[in-house]
């Protein structure tokens, strides 16, 4: 039993999609949460960089004491976990890839036509085909970066043409040539516009990642002991940058009142 919080952390708000979940699959625990919204985007930035932010956000973490870290992101999943296991060799670290790789793996056959669509940084890294392909040689993968979509959510334009435009542009032909009939979310950024993309591609079986990471969190709980017996509900809240879109979104994506959060600022750069 360790009634310590865990702590779950993203570039910005995307990583915010992973906590309905685990409020629901693991409602005695605790969580800390960190969203570096003042740097967000990381998915068009250099690996280096991705990797300076994210041992920043991985060092405030530990200061609090978490039991567990939870990469609830795929660009910092696809580029910086050897280095964060490396760093905390006593806190277990968990990436959002593997465990959505495994899903789809085991969930697929040679018949399907999967499509990966991420950011730039996590669709050049290759490590969902190569995490897929390990699990199981031979089924059809195919990748696509779609950057723009990120922006486009966090300024909240969801349900509306232009954000189904964007869709359409990056997305009819790569669905079309490559015959997609299963779409991984690789962005935490796009259970979002899960919506958008059921009503514009009706026969697409979707695998989100933020459910398989929470089921992931779970049985490493449980493996190591590492389960909370109870929940105080001090789930905190941390942004480097307060802004209004982090204030809306996390009450949209939690379905709360904003005076029911404990938000906090943290600026990782003082
Ligand atoms: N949430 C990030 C991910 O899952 C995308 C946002 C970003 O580019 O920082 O890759």
């Amino acid at each position: 039993m360790d009634n310590r919080p865990i702590g779950v952390f993203d570039s910005g708000l995307g990583g915010l999609t992973c906590i309905p979940h685990l409020f629901k699959e693991l409602p005695e625990e605790r969580v800390i949460y960190f969203g570096d919204t003042a740097r967000t985007p990381y998915g068009s930035k250099a690996i280096s960089t991705v990797q300076t932010y994210t041992n920043q956000i991985a060092d405030f973490l530990a200061s609090k004491d978490v039991k567990m870290m939870v990469i609830a992101c795929n660009t910092i999943s696809s580029t910086c976990l050897p280095q964060l296991r490396q760093r905390f060799p006593n806190i277990p670290i968990l990436g959002i890839i593997e465990p959505a790789a495994q899903r789809v793996a085991f969930g697929c056959d040679e018949s399907n036509r999967i499509g990966i669509i991420a950011t730039k940084v996590t669709i050049s890294s290759g490590m969902y085909e190569e995490s897929i392909l390990h699990h199981r040689q031979g089924l059809h993968v195919f990748s696509k970066a779609t950057p723009a979509f990120v922006p486009l959510i966090e300024e909240g334009i969801i349900e509306n043409d232009i954000m189904d435009l964007t869709i359409q542009y990056y997305m009819d032909d790569f669905m079309k040539e490559n015959q997609i009939d299963t779409l991984v979310l690789g962005c935490t950024h796009y259970p979002l516009i899960r919506r958008n993309l059921e009503r514009l591609y009706p026969a697409l079986s979707i695998v989100n990642p933020s459910y398989e990471i929470v089921a992931k969190v779970q049985s490493q709980l449980e493996d190591r002991g590492l389960l909370a017996e109870e929940n105080d509900r001090e789930n905190v809240f941390y942004a480097s940058d307060l802004s209004e879109n982090f204030v809306n979104m996390i009450q949209k994506v939690l379905e709360t009142e904003k005076s029911d959060l404990i938000l906090k600022f943290k600026n990782l750069d003082l």
